[in-house]
């Protein structure tokens, strides 16, 4: 395989550090080359001198995560700090519905939770990764319970019209069946070193031990086969006494590859931001907003404090001395504004930016999300098919369905029952809630036939995040990649007007990417008040 040059000088340096000093000065030598190390943490909250902002006022735009952290990064720092929300509810897209709860479409009649007491529905973000590590700092300090997100068990399905005749498969069989057959073709090399140059004649024998492992390999006539394994699971289970069990049936790979399963489902818990488990907080996303808006910051306030809602901004203007900033319930005339809206949202606000700056704002536009949610008249997945969290994936447009990773066993639940984005959330979104529940019920009779009778048609939820009041959609998609010129020129603040948001970062679709942006927001803040006070 074509190795990176700087990979194989990292390596010609490592061999030649075993070979001087052994496998200490190696570990020694990888620490060195930041190749063992996690990546850092984060380094707990940002805390900046208390007085460094005395005097100085700064008006957030949007009390989502970024506007949130930002002001609480802003108060403790000294900053007189007002967040104006156009919203009723607090938390931007950290949207956590439960009973009686209530929220709208534009134009559209609200949707009003029926969900028995004590179920919820994450309408918008829903899990955590483990890397996320500013998220997870200010659970931690904002005494955030967690629990385990599940995102893939063994017993999820798979289902596509395309293949098994639209049967859905449990997901060991394909991914064990998968791996096993591409294990017995690699077995089949002749001579391995040619397929990579760092393995020499020695090395064959350990390569086809490890094809074994990797693909429950088998000896047959001198060579490796694959002729399933039990961890693609039993067409009869093993019991007691006489009952050794039945394995299932192999599937051909000719199946799987016309299945598609490989392209919508099968890879997704190896993706560096999914894993087979990540973390939700106990009791609703949400949690996390409410932990911020309790936060204590000077004056013997809370975040809350500083929050005004249902306030849209209608002008946002630098002037000579800072910016001002009009809306619903006033005029703020302040230093600074780090605005949190989608760049599309602001861009249509009355303001005074430059062309190049509007013109970038415009560029970044953001995707359509569409979830819906409901509640279960019993817990079939877990009762009928062994299913205790994670996901199942169908190429009908309801794309995937969530299991609740907590409360096993309970009478009832709430499952997500669609979740998905571009094209096909543009669609659920045209429809009439009556049409989406419709349209979800035959996704879901697709990986559970009988779906329609366990499931409380009158307690459904549905949101396309494209329709929602003062929010473009559910987020964009990289737009560092997709539109660098516009994305760069939104990390410069324009006079004193700075952004903040998932959108302006790497980590964007993400709590951690907000978070991180507004950190940069507030340092930047915390520059220039330094500066000119020298
Ligand atoms: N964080 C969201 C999710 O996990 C949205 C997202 C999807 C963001 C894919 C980036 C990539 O579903």
């Amino acid at each position: 395989m074509k190795q990176q040059n700087s990979a194989l000088s990292r390596r010609g340096f490592l061999t030649r550090l075993a070979a001087l000093g052994g496998a200490g000065a190696v570990y020694h030598g990888l620490t060195t080359l930041g190749l063992l190390a996690v990546p850092p943490a984060y380094a707990g909250i940002p805390a900046y001198p208390a007085g460094i902002g005395k005097g100085r006022r700064v008006a957030i735009l949007g009390a989502g995560m970024a506007g949130l952290t930002a002001a609480l990064l802003l108060a403790r720092a000294g900053f007189e700090v007002k967040v104006i929300e156009a919203n009723r509810h607090i938390g931007g897209r950290s949207l956590t519905v439960r009973p009686g709860d209530s929220y709208a479409e534009a134009g559209r009649e609200a949707m009003v939770c029926r969900f028995d007491d004590g179920l919820y529905l994450n309408a918008g973000p829903g899990r955590i990764p483990h890397h996320h590590t500013a998220v997870l700092e200010y659970c931690r300090e904002l005494g955030v319970a967690m629990e385990p997100y599940i995102f893939a068990s063994r017993a999820n399905l798979l289902q596509s019209d395309k293949a098994f005749g639209g049967q859905p498969i449990q997901l060991r069989r394909i991914k064990h069946d998968l791996r096993g057959q591409l294990a017995e073709m690699l077995a089949k090399v002749p001579d391995p070193a040619a397929l990579d140059a760092t393995l020499g004649p020695a090395d064959r024998s350990a390569f086809l031990e490890m094809l074994r492992e990797f693909g429950a390999l088998q000896s047959q006539g001198g060579g490796l086969v694959y002729r399933g394994s039990n961890r693609a699971g039993y067409a009869i289970p093993p019991g007691a006494a006489r009952t050794p069990g039945t394995l299932n049936p192999e599937i051909e790979l000719k199946a799987l590859l016309d299945s598609d399963f490989w392209k919508n489902g099968l890879f997704n818990d190896m993706v560096d931001y999914w894993q087979t488990s990540l973390m939700q907080p106990v009791g609703g996303m949400d949690m996390i907003v409410q932990g911020l808006l309790r936060a204590a910051v000077p004056g013997g306030r809370t975040v809350r404090d500083l929050v005004v809602t249902e306030s849209p901004v209608a002008e946002v203007a630098n002037t000579a001395t800072g910016v001002r900033v009009v809306h619903a319930n006033g005029t703020e005339v302040a230093d600074f504004c780090i605005s949190t809206m989608a760049p599309s949202l602001l861009a249509k606000v009355k303001n005074n930016f430059t062309p190049a700056y509007a013109g970038a704002l415009r560029r970044i536009q953001d995707a359509a999300a569409f979830k819906l949610g409901w509640q279960a008249t019993r817990r079939f997945w877990e009762e009928d098919d062994q299913i205790y969290g994670g996901i199942s994936w169908t190429d009908h447009p309801v794309t995937q369905i969530w299991y609740p990773s907590d409360e096993f066993f309970a009478k009832t639940g709430v499952l997500t029952g669609a979740y998905n984005n571009g094209a096909t959330a543009e669609l659920f979104g045209r429809l009439p809630h009556d049409g989406r529940v419709a349209l979800a019920l035959e996704g879901g009779e697709k990986l559970h036939p009988g779906f329609s009778n366990w499931v409380y048609r009158d307690r459904a939820l549905s949101i396309a995040w494209q329709n929602m009041p003062h929010f473009a959609g559910g987020w964009q998609n990289n737009p560092p990649e997709a539109d660098p010129d516009a994305y760069f020129r939104l990390t410069v603040p324009e006079g004193n007007v700075m952004l903040a948001g998932d959108f302006l970062s790497y980590w964007w679709g993400w709590k951690e990417g907000a978070i991180r942006s507004a950190d940069l927001a507030v340092e930047a803040i915390v520059a220039r008040v330094g500066a000119a006070r020298q």
